[in-house]
């Protein structure tokens, strides 16, 4: 018989003072445990936890501002972004937060020789049970019961009282959410396969004439042709450049680049992108390890944005845990070890896209707010950050949409629709799916998109969504959302039937993961028009795209998000949490950014 941790630890037995503790102890967060984790044991007692404890930012309503500011087109401080020297400044901790940490990590014998430092952290590596005692908790090993995935977490943890204010919260302890890659799709086509024959032209809904093979078979001549990118050849060498994230072992091949550019881009075979390994992330080549979501991050970011040179960062940490092994196994949620990272160089590619998120509910608020926070940096220092929106519709992506239950992880089961992390966030621009030409929201997985419960609605947003939410009947799914919080996608892009190469094969490949790195090339070559113009970068794009920059998009104006039970929300003429503002025509929006200061 299994056993939740929950139910051993009562939370009074968590409260109380533990011998050997000097000061007593107070939960500092608990969580219920999200579905389909089931308690299997306890770790082996050399399993070592990489603690990283973040430090609460005072100034962070500052750099806020500052953000806003430097993102909205209509402010004189337009493009004044930050650099990382001021970032860290307003990221900085109070000195007495410092202390009180240290003297704490003192108090358990730990030097400050085994801890390392970044502006608004400090991470310990200790094995379990010091974690244990360090944290007044219990930790057990949770297995996924759907894909087996295992997972060192608690249910709860607790901190000496006087140091509660000090802490904003420390993981991995109650963090039981994953970086899936929002891909629900995958056909592979046979090898003799070739892009469908052209027997004519269809007008999208922006007025472009497209290719009617693009109806069924996504290319990078497609998206050009849907998209209105003509006219303007990106610089190789003017400083631009474009960011993929990689995490859970995928890995983007070269190889696989090449065929892609022979199929569709052969001006740029033998050009090529550059990774970086972050936290011990690897970069295997061989071919049968390639990854169908890094290899459709990079070719179709690449793709769209060639020539402008791309970076894929090859993040390590993931889980799964392997607990046979008894080996020290890294199980730390390895998003904050990429924005650690990220954040710590003085040069970041000016956009990025990540094709990974998970639901907002299993991700403990103060983590949510924290890597938020994280975007937040990027985008004062002139970064785009692009997220896909996910790929359950108003629901979670774990199960078919058609049959998809949504249970509120608040401990009643309440059905609920399911918001996703980080596009929930309100310093990313989160992408939703399209698909066929004209264009619809895709009706074959889900479109994500709904209302956070974490973050509030910001108010670049405000008047889309109001005006949104007042044409909705009245009551409609009321207590299912949340209409008060941040609202997405912010836009929309092509997410089905993407022709991609993978070991050696063309693909078929879909989800908001395609969706993303396509919006994120249209994006890294406004950059690059705005770089060659002597202007600033675009960096945060939302107060932008919300003010001015909707023009430069294409509303889409068929479909829904089905969900949860429900056909989920409508698109609408507008804003809609299914498309968002719609999709990019590159010439008008290259038009636009060139307006701007
Ligand atoms: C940040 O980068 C500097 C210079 O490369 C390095 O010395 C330092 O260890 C890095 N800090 C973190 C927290 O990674
Ligand atoms: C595009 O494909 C969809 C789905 O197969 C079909 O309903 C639609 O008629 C096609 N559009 C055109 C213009 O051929
Ligand atoms: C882009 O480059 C091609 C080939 O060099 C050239 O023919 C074309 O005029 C260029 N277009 C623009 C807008 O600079
Ligand atoms: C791409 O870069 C990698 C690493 O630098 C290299 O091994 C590979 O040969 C390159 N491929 C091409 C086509 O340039
Ligand atoms: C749980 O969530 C449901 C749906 O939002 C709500 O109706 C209910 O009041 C919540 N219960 C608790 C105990 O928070
Ligand atoms: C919620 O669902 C889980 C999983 O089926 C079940 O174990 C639990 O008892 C349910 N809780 C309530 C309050 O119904
Ligand atoms: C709804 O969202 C707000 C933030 O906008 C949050 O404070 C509130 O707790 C959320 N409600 C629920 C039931 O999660
Ligand atoms: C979506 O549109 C359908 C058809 O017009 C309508 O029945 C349904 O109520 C609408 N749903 C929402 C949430 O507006
Ligand atoms: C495509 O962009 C150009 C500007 O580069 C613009 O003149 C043209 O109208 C756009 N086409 C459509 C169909 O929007």
């Amino acid at each position: 018989m299994l056993v939740f941790a929950s139910v051993v630890l009562a939370l009074g037995g968590v409260a109380s003072a533990t011998p050997g503790l000097r000061r007593s102890s107070k939960v500092k967060e608990s969580i219920n445990v999200p579905r389909n984790w089931v308690n299997v044991g306890t770790p082996p007692a050399d399993h070592k936890i990489n603690l990283r404890i973040a430090f609460p930012q005072p100034n962070f309503a500052t750099l806020e501002s500052h953000l806003y500011e430097v993102s909205d087109p209509s402010h004189p401080r337009y493009g004044a972004h930050l650099s990382k020297e001021e970032v860290d400044e307003l990221v900085k901790p109070h000195g007495e937060s410092v202390d009180a940490v240290s003297r704490w990590l003192e108090e358990h014998n730990i030097q400050e020789s085994d801890c390392a430092r970044g502006p608004d952290w400090v991470k310990v590596k200790v094995p379990v049970s010091m974690a244990e005692k360090m944290l007044d908790t219990k930790y057990y090993m949770w297995q996924h019961a759907v894909d087996g995935d295992v997972i060192v977490r608690t249910t709860s943890y607790a901190l000496p009282e006087d140091l509660h204010e000090h802490v904003s919260g420390v993981q991995p302890t109650t963090m039981f959410g994953r970086l899936k890659p929002q891909r629900s799709f995958i056909s592979v086509i046979d090898h003799a396969d070739s892009i469908p024959e052209s027997t004519g032209s269809i007008t999208s809904g922006s007025g472009t004439v497209v290719d009617n093979s693009c109806n069924s078979t996504i290319t990078v001549t497609c998206i050009n042709e849907l998209y209105n990118v003509t006219d303007f050849n990106a610089s190789a060498t003017n400083g631009n450049a474009i960011g993929l994230t990689g995490y859970l072992e995928q890995f983007a091949n070269f190889q696989d680049l090449q065929d892609f550019y022979a199929d569709q881009l052969p001006q740029a075979v033998g050009t090529n992108f550059s990774v970086e390994l972050v936290n011990g992330g690897e970069n295997d080549q061989t071919p049968a390890n390639a990854g169908a979501e890094a290899n459709l991050d990079t070719q179709f970011a690449l793709g769209v944005s060639f020539p402008t040179p791309g970076l894929f960062w090859s993040t390590g940490g993931s889980p799964p845990f392997i607990p046979d092994t008894g080996t020290p196994t890294d199980t730390n949620e390895p998003y904050t070890e990429w924005l650690d990272f990220v954040l710590n160089q003085t040069t970041i590619p000016q956009t990025i896209s990540t094709s990974y998120g998970d639901d907002e509910q299993t991700v403990p608020e103060s983590f949510a707010i924290t890597a938020c926070n994280g975007f937040a940096q990027l985008g004062a220092r002139g970064v785009s950050v692009m997220f896909s929106s996910g790929d359950g519709g108003v629901g979670d992506g774990d199960s078919n949409p058609a049959t998809q239950q949504c249970f509120s992880n608040n401990g009643t089961n309440a059905t609920v629709f399911i918001p996703a992390f980080p596009a929930s966030c309100p310093f990313v621009t989160a992408v939703g799916a399209t698909n066929h030409i004209p264009e619809t929201a895709v009706s074959r997985f889900f479109s994500g998109g709904g209302f956070s419960n974490y973050f509030v609605r910001p108010s670049y947003q405000d008047s889309v969504v109001s005006a949104y939410l007042a044409a909705l009947p009245e009551g409609t799914y009321a207590g299912l959302f949340n209409a008060s919080g941040r609202a997405y996608p912010d836009v929309s892009a092509q997410g089905d039937f993407l022709r991609i190469f993978i070991d050696g094969s063309p693909t078929l490949i879909g989800g908001t993961s395609a969706s993303s790195p396509t919006f994120a090339g249209v994006i890294a070559l406004l950059n690059s028009a705005r770089i060659d113009a002597g202007l600033s970068t675009l960096g945060f794009l939302n107060p932008f795209l919300y003010s001015t920059g909707f023009a430069g998009l294409t509303d889409i104006l068929v479909g829904n998000n089905a969900g949860c039970g429900t056909t989920g929300f409508n698109v609408t003429s507008g804003w809609d949490p299914v498309t968002g503002l719609g999709t990019p025509n590159f010439g008008l929006l290259k038009d636009i950014v060139l307006a701007l200061p």
